[in-house]
């Protein structure tokens, strides 16, 4: 680990003041994690950021829509596994169609990737047993990675994935990374999900072959439901974040308990000047400048796209009609520009969700002045329930969120630098500077009187 004491450098106005100091903690932080995980989504983000890595190898997922199959081909996936089979497609939040088993081997094929169906017929088959542990241990060493594993929920997968991971720790020395049961409850609890019933814990001392744990810590995630939305990452009891949602979202998040959504995006104009972000389109790719600069043109314009094709080779009508790429999201507020926040506001006021906007520039500096400046609306929300906090990627939200939730909730400063880390962010005095900044201002007891926050 890096030494424990740095300097920094404040340069505030005319003077250069040189501050030293000693910080015992920061690299003391354990994580519930199996590994230091990295940002979400591969090699695209904005399209990826649902998948939850449990190890660089393997991330697991719900129910896929094809758009999502095609994007984690796009994001560098080479491997799609589902646990369960479906005879029949989906309407999720009656609107997203997710394929049916056929279709979705058909999808995965046409976008390049292995697919792999252990083909479990549903909740009521014994996915939380050890022949279903042995078959995802026999199929995984034959799959090109890295691979995304999916359920329903992401809730069952984790589970058979991490004991996977269990029995190789048992039976091979050299394994890492090393899950104990131990390991097992933290990572699960701080995933947001629950195995501590009595059948899951057999089955977990089963294959680690260590006594049935007596009290497992339990998730703290509210409501318990949030799963139906798994696409959400649980941050802290009653907050979560996500990257972009999509329209037929809002039902969802609804039926789950949610109150409130705060979007963290740039809205069509910020002081006067015109400042929609881009949206995701697939086979394209992602994060060029919507309104083009002196090397490219408007992003979505018909010769830009063509520049950006990330695999010419898919056939015609992969993407949009006609074509092996995509021109348009307007399921994901998107306009023939990029992102139009506008289009997602009016979505909002036919729900009964709260809708709190929050532009932050994805790539400006964070400063305790930014957090302050957003801190009542942001506890206004988190007091009234269940809230989600979106951007494009979930990185933005997850940095004010986890710096909400400790506020809200009197954590500290050490936990809002492990809970960070656990979402795939790494903040330190060297990585992040500015988020670390944010944090220790706002939540260090010896600086609250900078911040005016002195409940801790
Ligand atoms: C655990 O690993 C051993 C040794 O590789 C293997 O024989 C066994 O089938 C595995 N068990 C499970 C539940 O995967
Ligand atoms: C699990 O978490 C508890 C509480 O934070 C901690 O005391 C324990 O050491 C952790 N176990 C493992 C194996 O990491
Ligand atoms: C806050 O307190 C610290 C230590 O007591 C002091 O050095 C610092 O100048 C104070 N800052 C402000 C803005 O009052």
């Amino acid at each position: 680990m890096d030494a424990k004491c740095y300097i920094l450098v404040l340069i505030l106005s005319l003077h250069s003041v040189i501050v030293t100091f000693c910080d015992d903690s920061v690299d003391d932080i354990v994580l519930d994690t199996a590994v230091q995980r990295k940002a979400p989504g591969l090699k695209a983000p904005k399209k990826l950021w649902w998948a939850k890595e449990i190890t660089p190898d393997y991330h697991v997922a719900g129910r896929l829509s094809e758009r999502q199959i095609k994007y984690a081909a796009d994001g560098g996936f080479k491997s799609i596994v589902s646990l369960f089979h479906y005879d029949e497609p989906l309407l999720y939040g009656g609107g997203e169609y997710l394929p049916s088993s056929k279709e979705e081997e058909e999808i995965v094929k046409s976008a390049g990737m292995q697919f792999y169906k252990v083909g479990l017929a549903g909740l009521h088959d014994k996915w939380a047993s050890v022949e279903t542990v042995e078959h995802i241990s026999r199929i995984l060493p034959t799959l090109e990675k890295p691979i995304l594993l999916h359920c329903n929920r992401g809730y069952t997968i984790s589970f058979v994935t991490l004991m996977h991971m269990a029995n190789r720790t048992r039976h091979d020395p050299s394994f890492t990374p090393k899950i104990s049961s131990g390991n097992f409850y933290n990572i699960t609890a701080a995933m947001g999900i629950d195995f501590t019933m009595e059948n899951t814990k057999q089955v977990v001392a089963e294959i680690t072959g260590e006594e049935v744990v007596k009290n497992p810590p339990r998730l703290n995630a509210e409501p318990e439901l949030w799963k139906i939305y798994w696409k959400a990452h649980p941050v802290y009891k009653n907050w979560f974040t996500a990257g972009q949602i999509r329209d037929t979202d809002l039902k969802v998040l609804e039926e789950v308990g949610f109150k409130a959504v705060v979007n963290m995006r740039q809205g069509v104009e910020t002081d006067g000047k015109p400042s929609q972000e881009q949206v995701t389109l697939i086979n394209i790719k992602d994060g060029t400048p919507t309104y083009g600069d002196e090397n490219s043109l408007p992003r979505q314009v018909p010769e830009e796209l063509e520049r950006l094709i990330l695999d010419p080779s898919k056939p015609k009508g992969y993407g949009s009609e006609n074509l092996n790429y995509e021109t348009s999201n307007p399921g994901e507020f998107g306009d023939e520009i990029g992102y139009n926040e506008d289009l997602e506001k009016e979505a909002f006021e036919k729900s009964t969700l709260k809708y709190y906007h929050i532009p932050i520039d994805s790539n400006g500096k964070y400063s305790p002045e930014l957090f302050g400046k957003y801190k009542d609306m942001l506890l206004e929300a988190g007091r009234n329930g269940p809230v989600l906090v979106h951007c494009a990627s979930a990185k933005r939200v997850a940095y004010m969120s986890v710096l909400a939730s400790a506020v809200q909730y009197n954590k500290d400063f050490n936990w809002a630098l492990k809970r960070i880390r656990e979402l795939g962010f790494y903040v330190s005095p060297t990585k992040q500077p500015d988020v670390y900044e944010m944090f220790a201002a706002w939540l260090k007891k010896d600086r609250s009187n900078e911040t005016g926050h002195l409940e801790l």
